[in-house]
């Protein structure tokens, strides 16, 4: 299969800020990671703080199965949620960290309408739960 994980906003912070809530692994090491787990699979990884630039990348995109964590975006992207819902490829929304023991803000999801699913809580793995899901 081919899959596009794709980051948003501060997540090319990651392994910097708050790692007691994302962990000290940097997204490439993540990646590496990731990539690894599915090596018999194509796995494309992109990230971008552009809220456009990832739109543009769910529409161009071309593979079996999207792992969207939007970040902050998530919560209040009107621009994501409609790109997700312009495309035919299924979009998985996943989150490292459980929002919904976070902050009453994280808990609103305006892009979880338009996805398949929801991954969140394990760290790195929710990225890989996600993905294993288009196998099943
Ligand atoms: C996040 C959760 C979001 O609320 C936050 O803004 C992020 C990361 C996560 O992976 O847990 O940047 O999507």
């Amino acid at each position: 299969m081919k899959f596009l994980f794709i980051n948003g906003v501060n997540l090319n912070m990651t392994g910097k800020r708050q790692k007691d809530i994302y962990g000290a692994q940097t997204l490439d090491e993540i990646n590496a990671e990731i990539a690894a787990h599915f090596n018999g699979d194509e796995c494309e990884f992109y990230q971008s703080n552009i809220e456009g630039e990832i739109c543009t990348k769910l529409q161009t995109a071309a593979c079996d199965g999207i792992i969207l964590n939007a970040g902050a975006y998530t919560h209040y992207s009107y621009a994501i949620r409609d790109a997700i819902a312009s495309i035919g490829i299924p979009v998985i929304e996943v989150h490292m960290s459980n929002v919904h023991a976070r902050e009453e803000f994280r808990h609103t999801s305006v892009i979880s309408a338009v996805c398949k699913g929801v991954v969140e809580g394990f760290g790195k793995n929710s990225y890989i739960l996600a993905a294993e899901s288009f196998k099943l």
